[in-house]
């Protein structure tokens, strides 16, 4: 499973590369952030924005089916758009990408990119984007709702049915 998984972000990262940015920033889902997100959402990578807009897409439908009112899509949205802006902090390259989807324990991981300061570095930030990505919607001043949603988004599975929902589209986008 964690293998499957390992192969799946790799055509994932493949795939966002042939995205072009244009397609990105004409996306009518981006006019649910406010201007300081909208921003933030500028400052992530292709790979990450192209995610991003996807697992939104499908928290879209979801949110609908389950008949969410607007105010509660709404943070949806934000956070499904932006539940990855911790990986910003640093420009992170295709190599930690792939070594920090290993399935493997992080302390060989790092042994992995030990040649690097630079590279361990970025497997740092990986490893840390969700709180990272939460403290920077906090300083954007984001609800709080979306911000503990970010900071919750690769923990276990949750009751919060917004939460649930971020969490299946994620792992699907
Ligand atoms: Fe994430
Ligand atoms: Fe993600």
């Amino acid at each position: 499973m964690r293998t499957f998984r390992f192969a799946r972000g790799v055509c994932r990262i493949l795939l966002h590369l042939g995205v072009h940015r244009r397609d990105i920033l004409d996306d009518s889902l981006l006019g649910t952030l406010s201007p300081v997100q909208a921003r933030l959402f500028l400052s992530m990578q292709r790979a990450d924005q192209v995610h991003g807009l996807a697992t939104a897409k499908k928290c879209q439908k979801l949110a609908a089916q389950h008949g969410l009112a607007s105010e509660r899509r709404r943070l949806l949205l934000q956070t499904a758009l932006l539940h990855d802006v911790g990986k910003s902090v640093e420009n992170v390259g295709i190599l930690a990408r792939v070594v920090h989807g290993l399935p493997m324990e992080e302390r060989w991981k790092a042994i992995l990119l030990s040649f690097s300061r630079r590279q361990g570095k970025q497997l740092l930030v990986l490893a840390a984007h969700a709180q990272l990505g939460a403290d920077l919607l906090r300083e954007a001043g984001s609800d709080a709702a979306v911000v503990a949603m970010v900071a919750d988004h690769h923990g276990p599975a949750s009751q919060d049915i917004l939460l649930q929902i971020l969490q299946t589209c994620d792992e699907q986008s």
